[in-house]
């Protein structure tokens, strides 16, 4: 019998952009405050790209740190692949331009748009090209600059975002690393949460109008309640372990309420919980990797302990990681 190949994770990294809009800021320009922000979600805090600083700017200096914590020399890489949503240009991909940046000419590089769910989305593609045996080494990357598609006179949408970017190594290991991925999407429920502009759609009136965030915040809260709940029992059910197995809930950072009903679903503390929400908003893509960087380099997450990663977004999309870091 062959032995198993998982993907295990072997560094990461991160990166948010220098500037800090905090609700104070945000409460001279929209009818909001920093009370209802933190109360509804959390937030306290968002990161802006600088003018200039694209998508790719962000997840090159995220990988750079996520190489460097793997050990792992850029031209040693089979494959990148970057989950964003607000890439740099229609084409090429933003992985085509990082793994320009990083040097890894020859690796095959994509993107993966799967809105907040694309950290997993492309996670779940990586561990299943290391599994299947055709890679061995692949950069996975979630990467956003969200304010770029902001309607900053809308309070419902422009309290809640912000930019960053979040990387992982994964290497082939025959002991230990991904258990399984679980991806999921409901294409019929997309006016709740879209950008009704592109390519083919047209770019209608531009960027300020159809080109921004359009979210019915409430009725998606419950949906990414529901699919997260499901998501997480899948996950668990199909390895056969029970919630009590579970050191780390490492979630979607889109609105703290949304992490807290996810965590007493599975009966963890908050203590077992990586929160970033307050400091970063909700980054969409880079959010999940951005919040398991940080408890990394904090020390908090340890080798040998079981994670469990979810996301939620717009799509809709949703997916979970079980993983023995
Ligand atoms: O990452 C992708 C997935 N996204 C999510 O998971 C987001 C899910 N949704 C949410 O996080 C929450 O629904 C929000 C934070 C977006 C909104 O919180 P809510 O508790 O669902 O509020 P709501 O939309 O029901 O609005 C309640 C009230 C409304 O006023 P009325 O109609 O009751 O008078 C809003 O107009 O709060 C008002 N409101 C605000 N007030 C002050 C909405 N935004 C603001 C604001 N400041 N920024």
């Amino acid at each position: 019998m062959s032995e198993r190949i998982y993907a295990r994770i072997a560094g990461t990294g991160s990166y948010l952009p220098e500037k800090a809009l905090t609700n104070e800021d945000l409460a001279k320009t929209v009818e909001t405050s920093d009370e209802w922000i933190r109360e509804r979600t959390g937030i306290t805090q968002r990161h802006i790209a600088a003018d200039g600083q694209t998508t790719s700017d962000l997840a090159h200096e995220a990988a750079l740190r996520a190489l460097e914590a793997a050990g792992i020399a850029a031209d040693e890489l089979d494959m990148i692949i970057v989950g964003t949503t607000t890439p740099d240009l229609i084409f090429p991909s933003t992985a085509c331009l990082v793994q320009a940046r990083l040097g890894a000419a020859g690796s095959a590089a994509l993107d993966v748009n799967a809105a907040c769910s694309g950290f997993l989305y492309a996670l779940s593609v990586a561990d299943k090209f290391i599994r299947c045996g055709d890679a061995k080494k692949v950069l996975v990357i979630g990467a956003e600059t969200l304010t770029r598609i902001i309607d900053w006179t809308d309070r419902t949408t422009c309290v809640l975002f912000g930019d960053g970017a979040g990387a992982a190594v994964l290497v082939a290991d025959s002991d230990t690393g991904i258990l399984s991925t679980h991806l999921h999407a409901d294409g019929s429920k997309k006016e709740l949460l879209w950008t009704p502009a592109g390519v083919s759609a047209g770019f209608g009136d531009g960027v300020g109008s159809s080109g921004t965030i359009k979210m019915k915040g409430n009725d998606v809260f419950k949906y990414a309640v529901k699919a997260l709940d499901s998501v997480v029992d899948e996950a668990l059910e199909a390895n056969g372990l029970s919630k009590a197995d579970l050191d780390w809930l490492v979630p979607h950072q889109a609105n703290l309420r949304i992490i807290e009903a996810t965590a007493r679903r599975l009966d963890m503390s908050m203590d077992q919980v990586v929160v970033t929400v307050d400091m970063h908003g909700n980054t969409s893509a880079a959010s999940v990797p951005l919040a398991l960087d940080a408890a990394v380099r904090s020390g908090r997450i340890q080798r040998g302990q079981l994670l469990l990663l979810e996301a939620f977004g717009g799509g809709f999309t949703w997916g979970s990681a079980l993983l023995r870091y």
